[in-house]
C-alpha cells in the first residue's frame, strides 16, 4: 500500500489536477535539477519534491529483498504490500518506506542504476505519480524528476527542462558521491550517467523528454543563484500576468 502521510491517507487522490501551484524542473541526471528545485523552492516559499528520492527508496526496498531487475515476477505483490509513505516535514518531504525514514543510503551508485531500471515500470511509475499527485494537493510545491512537465503534472504552472554538457553532470555527481564517503573514477560516474540517461529516455512509460511548454535551461555554466534568480523572476512574472488576467 502506499500513502500519504495522516490524516488522509491512501490512495484517495487519484485525479490529475493540483489543488496548488507545481513548479515541474525535469531534465537528466545530475543536470542540477535538486540544487535548483531546492533553491527555488526555498525562496518562493514552496515545498520541494524529489520524485527521484522516491523510486529510489522503492528500488532500494525491492533490492532488499533481493529483487533487482526489472522484470522480476514479485514486483507487483512487492509494490502491493511495501507501505511508502511521502511525508511533508518543514519545507520538503521525506520518503518512509515500512516506518523507516529513507537517508543518504539512497543515493550510492547501485541504487541509482537500480531505480532507474525499475523506473521503466509501468506499475511503479503509477505508484510514485499518485504519490505525487497526493502530495500536491498539500500546498504549492517545486517537484523534480523527468516525467514531472509531461505526465504526472500536465497542467503545471511553470515548467523547466535543465540540460548540461555531460563532463560537467559527472563532475558534480563526482563531487556529491565524494562527500558521501564513496571514491569512485569520474569516467565511471560518467558512464553511469549516460547509460541512465539512454534508458530513462528509451523507456516506453513517461520517457525522459522536454514538454513542449517547458523552457529549456542549460546549466553547464553560470551559477546557481543566479539560475534560481531567474526562474523565481519567471515564477513571478506568471503570478503578476495571472492576477492581471482576474
Ligand atoms: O533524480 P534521480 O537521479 O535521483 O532519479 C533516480 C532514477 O529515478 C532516475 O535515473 C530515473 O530512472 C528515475 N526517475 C524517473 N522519473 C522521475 C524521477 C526519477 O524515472 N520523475
Amino acid at each position: 500500500m502506499n500513502e500519504m502521510n495522516e490524516p488522509t491517507g491512501g490512495n484517495e487522490m487519484q485525479d490529475n489536477a493540483a489543488t496548488h501551484p507545481v513548479i515541474a524542473i525535469d531534465g537528466g541526471s545530475a543536470t542540477g535539477k535538486t540544487s535548483t528545485a531546492a533553491g527555488v523552492a526555498a525562496q518562493i516559499g514552496f515545498a520541494y519534491v524529489d520524485s527521484g528520492s522516491i523510486y529510489r527508496a522503492v528500488a532500494l526496498a525491492l533490492s532488499r529483498k533481493g529483487i533487482t531487475e526489472s522484470d522480476d515476477p514479485r514486483i507487483p505483490d512487492e509494490l502491493e504490500s511495501l507501505r511508502i509513505r511521502v511525508v511533508p516535514e518543514g519545507t520538503r518531504f521525506e520518503v518512509w518506506v515500512d516506518d523507516v525514514l529513507i537517508g543518504d543510503e539512497i543515493r550510492t551508485p547501485e541504487v541509482s542504476q537500480a531505480s532507474s531500471r525499475i523506473a521503466v515500470r509501468g506499475d511503479v511509475r503509477e505508484v510514485v505519480r499518485e504519490l505525487l499527485r497526493g502530495a500536491a494537493h498539500r500546498g504549492p510545491m517545486v517537484v523534480e524528476g523527468r516525467d514531472i512537465g509531461t505526465v504526472v503534472f500536465p497542467d503545471a504552472d511553470l515548467k523547466l527542462f535543465l540540460t548540461a554538457d555531460v563532463r560537467v553532470r559527472a563532475h558534480r555527481r563526482w563531487l556529491d558521491l565524494v562527500r558521501l564517503g564513496r571514491e569512485i573514477p569520474e569516467s565511471e560516474v560518467e558512464r553511469d550517467l549516460t547509460e541512465r540517461d539512454a534508458r530513462d529516455s528509451g523507456r516506453q512509460h513517461s520517457p525522459l523528454r522536454q514538454a513542449e511548454d517547458a523552457v529549456l535551461f542549460d546549466t553547464s555554466a553560470g551559477s546557481l543563484e543566479e539560475q534560481v534568480a531567474r526562474i523565481v523572476r519567471m515564477w513571478q512574472e506568471h503570478e503578476a500576468a495571472r492576477d492581471g488576467e482576474q
